[in-house]
């Protein structure tokens, strides 16, 4: 990757988390049961997930989780999980329901 594409990544995820003040968990829960549901255990008590994807409430108390580092995978997802089309402010949202779950 091109260091110009990295610092490029770099801004967006920040300007992702500085717009925290706007946080809406409930809307990031929304969007979690729509969009990583099928994969991921998203609430406590759902009972339908793929078995090798880590549930939200998981992730969320892995030591060195954080918001920023949450932001920055969502906008290059990973091998195994599909490139979704998420805005900032679904992002920042979702990052923060996934937060909460602490
Ligand atoms: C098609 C299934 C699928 C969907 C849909 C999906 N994921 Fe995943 N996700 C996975 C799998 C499988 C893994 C584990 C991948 C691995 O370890 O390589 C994973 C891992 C993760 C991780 C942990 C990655 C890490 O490196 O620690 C996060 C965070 C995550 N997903 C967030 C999400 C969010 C947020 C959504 C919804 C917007 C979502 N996923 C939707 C399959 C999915």
């Amino acid at each position: 990757m091109s260091e110009a594409f990295k610092s490029l990544v770099a801004c967006f995820a920040l300007a992702i988390v500085a717009q925290s003040a706007a946080a809406d968990p409930q809307h990031g829960k929304d969007i979690a049961k729509r969009w990583c549901a099928n994969c991921h255990v998203v609430e406590s008590g759902q009972s339908n997930a793929i078995d090798h994807a880590p549930p939200f409430g998981q992730i969320a108390r892995t030591p060195d989780f954080d918001r920023t580092k949450l932001a920055f995978l969502l906008l290059r997802p990973h091998p195994n999980m599909p490139s979704l089309s998420l805005d900032r402010t679904e992002i920042s949202n979702l990052a923060d329901y996934i937060s909460s779950l602490k």
